[in-house]
């Protein structure tokens, strides 16, 4: 297949960035703390109740459609939280967006667990999933247990998602017989891509709608409260949201899902110009732009010695400037 064949047939939201490191800005929230090491604040108080899985379940039944988002650290699971998104989902596409890995194989445990921590300290009125990484939860139940358990004791998430269908249930049931809340993830599952042959659709044929409608039903059963559809047609995705009785999270999926999920890294653009984006995303923000802007102004004003203004120093009586200068210049060099 040529590369330009390739990139149509890549649905899923999973892209690798380019390695360009962009690290937030830290703004300093106390008058008397000078140090360039200033912590990012403490998250606003949130008016907002802590959304749990009875809020969830009450959307659901309102149908009110669910927002979800990722995040992959503290500032960004901040403004999704005071944006007010009702779930916040440190998935493991953490691994391209946020790590510049290739794909999501590469991620393991203890990084998700890491970028949860840090997403969990920031969130304070959205519901938080942690994604289990490829290679922590398909050799047994008790290993999915085992990684579950992490990432909530750990990573101080509220729920874990996982990928596949029906072969996934008996570790489903495991883990929710643990106490924790399990979103599966059908349809697209990107860390099958190789067995998939790509980030393909699925179930755009009868007997393909009918696989991912199967693997949909038996995460439920399993026990799971939610489940995200990705890159599925728009009338199956709403067919096997009219079959479940519980909410669909769609990425991909159409607008008859029960709430949507998208990468924040690609619906705040985030990205430089150029960068392939699948065709369900809808870019809401430029913040590569914002980003640039600044950055390219900072970096003029230090060349031209307009940054630092008097304003952004520190002053320092006549006095002892005078007292200064006159020891410095009777010391011998
Ligand atoms: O890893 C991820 O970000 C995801 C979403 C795209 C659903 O699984």
């Amino acid at each position: 297949m040529r590369p330009q064949n390739l990139q149509k047939v890549i649905q899923s939201s999973y892209r690798p960035l380019p390695v360009i490191v962009v690290r937030p800005v830290a703004i300093s929230t106390c008058q008397t703390r000078q140090s360039s090491h200033s912590p990012l604040g403490t998250p606003s108080a949130n008016p907002r109740k802590k959304t749990t899985i009875n809020t969830l379940q009450s959307l659901y039944k309102k149908q009110e459609p669910i927002t979800m988002i990722t995040a992959h650290d503290f500032p960004s699971a901040h403004v999704a939280d005071v944006a007010g998104m009702d779930m916040i989902l440190v998935g493991d596409s953490l691994a391209m967006v946020a790590l510049g890995m290739e794909d999501t194989s590469e991620v393991i445990l203890e990084e998700m667990i890491l970028h949860c921590r840090s997403v969990v300290r920031a969130t304070k009125g959205a519901f938080t999933v942690g994604d289990l990484p490829m290679g922590s939860y398909e050799i047994s139940p008790e290993q999915a247990v085992d990684s579950a358990i992490r990432v909530v004791k750990e990573g101080r998430v509220q729920g874990v998602k996982l990928e596949g269908g029906m072969e996934m249930a008996p570790t489903i049931e495991r883990i929710v017989r643990a106490g924790i809340p399990v979103v599966g993830h059908v349809g697209l599952t990107p860390q099958r891509q190789n067995t998939l042959g790509g980030f393909r659709v699925q179930g755009k044929t009868t007997l393909g709608a009918l696989k991912v409608l199967e693997d949909a039903m038996a995460v439920q059963e399993a026990g799971c409260f939610a489940v995200v559809l990705e890159a599925v047609p728009a009338e199956v995705a709403s067919i096997i949201t009219k079959k479940l009785r519980i909410p669909t999270i769609g990425i991909g999926a159409g607008n008859g899902c029960s709430g949507q999920v998208l990468v924040q890294v690609d619906m705040s653009g985030n990205f430089p110009p150029g960068r392939f984006l699948p065709k369900f995303v809808k870019q809401y923000g430029d913040v590569w732009s914002e980003s640039m802007r600044a950055i390219s102004n900072y970096k003029t004003e230090v060349k031209s010695r307009a940054y630092p203004a008097p304003e952004h120093t520190y002053p320092m009586t006549e006095k002892e400037l005078y007292e200064f200068d006159n020891l410095i210049d009777s010391k011998p060099a």
